[in-house]
């Protein structure tokens, strides 16, 4: 274990994108990395917390030094969250997916000629949401993302009040900036406070200034 600031601290990640079975050997998800998520819980053990770190597939592998818990589902992931012992800070850096295959099937869907597959959906569970609204024990800072394409900050703004969040890390992932699926990182970060554009940096750079804003804030 790190010496550090979040020594004794215990933050719940979660990372990456979900994977929504349609049959055995199919699937829908979001696009993730989990670059984003993979750094920022590898800045918050570099700094002395106990890191639980919830990821669904990712392309790459979770830090070193973390509890690793791998899911599939949003379903799962949510489980795992609340699974989790008791948690003094909550980061929820994946890519959930917002709908499962309500009607997913236990044997692959065949080719058969009986026309194409009926696909219905089922609205997933939202972790950061379930969250930052539970009662008894929520942890005292909760953290979600926004990917936003325009009025980044007006929309993360709202979001932060829907979700009931902390704080928002807002990005804008419209094409031009190249951000989805690159190496840096334009956030915006959202409190009660109001907001605050950081400049362009790489992701582990945004994972190093969030973990220490967390430390501060949790000093
Ligand atoms: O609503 P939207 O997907 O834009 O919100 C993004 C934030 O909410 C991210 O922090 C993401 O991890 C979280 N989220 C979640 N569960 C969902 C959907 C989003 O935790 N089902």
């Amino acid at each position: 274990l790190s010496d550090g600031p979040l020594n004794g601290k215990h933050i719940v990640v979660t990372s990456g994108p979900t994977h929504e079975p349609i049959d055995p050997v199919r699937y829908i998800a979001n696009r993730s990395s989990g670059a984003q998520g993979t750094a920022i819980a590898a800045a918050l053990a570099t700094l002395g917390a106990t890191v639980t770190f919830v990821t669904g597939p990712a392309d790459m592998p979770p830090p070193k030094g973390v509890r690793v818990i791998r899911v599939q589902t949003a379903q799962e992931m949510l489980e795992a969250v609340q699974a989790a012992d008791k948690a003094d800070a909550a980061v929820f850096a994946a890519a959930v997916a917002d709908w499962r295959v309500a009607n997913a099937g236990a044997n692959k869907i065949k080719k058969d000629g009986s026309g194409l597959p009926q696909l219905e959906f089922a609205e997933n569970p939202d972790i950061l949401a379930t969250v930052a609204q539970m009662k008894e024990g929520r942890p005292p800072l909760v953290i979600g993302f926004a990917a936003e394409t325009d009025d980044v900050i007006a929309h993360a703004t709202a979001k932060r009040a829907r979700k009931g969040c902390d704080w928002i890390v807002a990005n804008d992932v419209s094409p031009e900036t190249g951000i989805m699926g690159g190496s840096e990182n334009a956030v915006t970060l959202i409190t009660a406070d109001g907001s605050e554009a950081w400049e362009r940096m790489s992701k582990s750079a945004v994972a190093q200034k969030l973990a220490a804003r967390i430390a501060e804030a949790m000093s």
